[in-house]
């Protein structure tokens, strides 16, 4: 992006083109790819309730803390956290370790995109979408180059400084994508026994309620906002002068959730119609879609689009994952940003490989019955995101004391704020640890 320059410290060079790296951060493979299989393994409507509910009440507040924590010390993580209290840097240093381990396993899902779309490219047809998808992920090599090579995509862009390609691809393709998915939606609105996807997905059966969910909406929600790994910290760092941070994390928060739903009832109607399981996990919308598409006509060139798209949206989130540890390499260690990307791509390389042999030879090398992928998955999302952010808001609301009124005008809303972020969001994030967790 033109407005991050590769002076010392980069500035976004306006307003929207920081709103839209944040959106473009947030709106990704959490939103099309890990929000259907989630909520389908976690009891479809009941489970999008919980995690309406939580979006709605307690997301906000880290969110907007994340931002103004960034925005204040105008620091990478570490050193953010260090200039609040030396003590603090530990805390610090656990952003970029969260942000590389998220990286990990994102882009092995990156990887599966890219080939997806080469598939396309040559006119996918198959006759069973899941064995197909079963095979692929089995096949180390391919699924080895696809990762490396969606690394290599969206380093390539850090490296750079994040200049018009993405704010380009942020400005013109997520609308696009939009369009996209609204189409789709329309079709798989229309095949046959859709009305059991929506049932799935809006009619709660409270009888399945468990403390799990919890867990895994809060997750989900964490994960899909990019809150708790340091993103919104260091794109927040960029910030120049006052920008309204309260409407910021409302337009990224309405607009993800925009996503999410779409992508839901994308993908369930479809579910039904085709006789799937909607609990089948990480693959459910890599045999749903090419299913659907399979279906339509110029089904191949609504494909190949469609997987362009998705790629899009998934480098400009891998982007704003890459760009915590980076930050915190080129300002603390003094390293150029080529460098600094140099030495990232090695070590998310290392990770991300056994991640993605993981559903192939790997797959028998599991910890608490979690592969390596899964473990991955489930301890940044589930556990690092949330428990950064409740130490961030902890440290926000009990050391640094922000108050609401200091950047929300009305006097109502900014009491609601400085109780949320004191006691609210700490209590609520604790409790629901101790649900899940136990
Ligand atoms: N929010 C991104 C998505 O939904 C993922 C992400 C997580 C990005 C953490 C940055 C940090 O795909």
């Amino acid at each position: 992006m033109r407005g991050l320059m590769e002076a010392k410290r980069p500035i976004w060079s306006s307003k929207i083109s920081f709103i839209l790296a944040a959106t473009g951060s947030a709106v990704g493979l959490g939103n099309i790819w890990r929000f259907p299989y989630v909520m389908g393994q976690n009891g479809g409507a009941l489970f999008l309730l919980i995690y309406i509910l939580i979006i709605a009440t307690i997301c906000f507040i880290p969110m907007i803390v994340e931002l103004l924590v960034g925005k204040t010390t105008k620091k990478e993580c570490v050193g953010a956290y260090e200039s609040i209290n030396p003590k603090f840097k530990t805390f610090g240093i656990m952003c970029p370790v969260t942000g590389i381990l998220v990286s990990s396993f994102y882009f092995v899902v990156g990887g599966w995109i890219i080939n997806y779309f080469l598939k396309s490219l040559i006119n996918f047809k198959c006759n069973d979408y899941l064995k197909y998808f079963s095979d692929f992920t089995q096949d180390g090599v391919s699924v080895c180059a696809c990762t490396l090579l969606f690394l290599f995509g969206c380093v390539f862009f850090n490296a750079r400084g994040i200049k018009k390609g993405i704010e380009f691809a942020n400005q013109v393709l997520m609308p696009l994508f939009a369009l996209l998915l609204l189409f789709l939606i329309v079709v798989s609105l229309n095949l046959p026994n859709a009305h059991l996807g929506l049932e799935y997905m809006f009619k709660p059966d409270f009888s399945k309620l468990n403390s799990q969910m919890f867990l895994a909406a809060l997750g989900q929600a964490f994960f899909t906002l990019s809150i708790g790994p340091g993103t919104l910290l260091t794109y927040g760092s960029y910030i120049k002068e006052d920008k309204s941070i309260a409407k910021t994390a409302y337009t990224i928060i309405i607009f993800d959730t925009i996503f999410a739903l779409s992508a839901g009832i994308m993908i369930f109607p479809a579910v039904f119609s085709f006789g799937l399981e909607p609990n089948s996990g990480p693959g459910l919308v890599f045999v749903t879609l090419p299913e659907i598409f399979s279906q339509i006509p110029y089904g191949e060139i609504i494909s190949v689009a469609f997987f362009i798209l998705l790629l899009c949206a998934a480098m400009t989130s891998g982007i704003s994952m890459l760009e915590i540890p980076i930050a915190t390499f080129s300002e603390r260690f003094k390293m150029t940003r080529k460098k600094a990307c140099g030495l990232l791509f090695l070590i998310i390389a290392s990770i991300s490989i056994p991640a993605g042999l993981s559903f192939g030879i790997l797959s028998g090398m599991t910890v608490f019955h979690k592969t390596i992928f899964e473990l991955l998955d489930f301890t940044t999302s589930n556990i690092m995101m949330p428990l950064n952010s409740l130490i961030l808001c902890l440290i926000a609301g009990w050391v640094m004391k922000i108050k609401g009124k200091s950047f929300l005008q009305n006097e109502k809303l900014s009491k609601l704020f400085d109780v949320g972020l004191k006691y609210v969001v700490p209590v609520v994030l604790i409790l629901l640890f101790y649900m899940g967790l136990k």
